[in-house]
């Protein structure tokens, strides 16, 4: 099989975009209920010299339910340990962690997780990565079928719903692996640099795409990124965490409209909030030196 042209998805142009107001918008989508609570969690790592490291010291934060959070700090400061401790993946040493008013004590179904790497099962198609979870839950065919088109339909992959995932290219993965977590219907999605991998090009035809998904999903979002003007151009919210020990430095708003655009990188509010959260990173490197 010869290499697959990626298709591009289905992004609506800027123009429509701005003519199109039944697009919800942050304020008709966002809900005052607190979907994700953490309270003071701590995580604390053995280490051979026998004093423990403490990779996560009393973090707490709340994200609302549709909110889209994003989750931004240096390298090692604890962002995939608190993903992975949400996800019940590994437990708290001191502290709780609340999902739809559930206290998280392992891995679950209603919280979905995509990663950097591709995680997708090799040995299954595009459809049958999408549906299995649906198939776990003993769900009716008719049912599955009715809930994979929709997703293979709302991250542009119909016409490779047979196709196995070694012939499809990184973005295509990324959006399997999207559909796949969505059609379990999560109370939360847990994305960890899911666009890490991926080319500049790529990267920002994916974040208008998850957008455009999470403006129709309203899933409650948690998306971890080294990327600043990817922090910017998803999130609500913007949750800037320290290291050494890791923690949450500050948390800034967003007050960027939807629908949001290529373009709106290059405005004044857009600009300023970068500038914030660059010398909140830059400050917290130089207390480390
Ligand atoms: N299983 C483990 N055992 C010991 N230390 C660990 C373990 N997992 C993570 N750590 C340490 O905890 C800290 C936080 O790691 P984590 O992977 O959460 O950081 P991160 O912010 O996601 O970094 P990056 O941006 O590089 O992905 C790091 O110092 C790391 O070395
Ligand atoms: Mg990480």
């Amino acid at each position: 099989m010869g290499q697959l042209a990626e298709p591009l998805p289905s992004t609506v142009s800027d123009e429509q975009q701005k003519q199109d107001n039944t697009t919800p918008t942050k304020e008709a989508t966002t809900s005052e209920k607190i979907q994700l609570h953490i309270d003071e969690v701590t995580l604390k790592f053995p280490t051979s010299t026998g004093t423990d490291f403490t990779a996560l010291d009393k973090v707490s934060m709340e994200v609302r339910e549709n909110e889209f959070a994003v989750i931004v700090g240096p390298s090692g400061c604890g962002k995939s340990s608190l993903l992975y401790l949400t996800a019940g993946l590994n437990s708290p040493t001191d502290g709780e962690i609340k999902v739809a008013g559930k206290v998280v004590d392992g891995p679950g179904a209603e919280r979905g997780m995509v990663f950097q790497s591709y995680t997708l099962f090799p040995w299954l198609t595009v459809s049958e990565n999408i549906e299995f979870g649906l198939k776990q839950k003993k769900m009716p065919a008719p049912e599955r079928k009715k809930i994979v088109q929709k997703y293979l339909k709302e991250v542009g992959l119909e016409s490779f719903a047979d196709r196995n995932p070694k012939q499809l290219s990184g973005g295509m993965k990324q959006r399997v692996a999207i559909a796949r977590s969505l059609a379990n219907d999560p109370e939360i999605l847990l994305m960890d640099e899911p666009f890490g991998a991926l080319d500049s090009q790529t990267r920002m035809q994916m974040q208008q795409l998850l957008l455009q998904v999470w403006e129709h999903s309203k899933k409650t979002v948690v998306f971890v990124t080294h990327d600043i003007d990817e922090a910017i151009m998803l999130g609500d919210r913007v949750f800037v965490m320290g290291a050494r020990p890791g923690r949450i430095q500050k948390v800034l708003d967003v007050n960027i409209p939807h629908p949001r655009t290529l373009d709106m990188v290059m405005e004044p509010d857009f600009i300023s909030l970068k500038r914030e959260i660059l010398s909140l990173l830059h400050d917290d490197l130089t207390e480390m030196h």
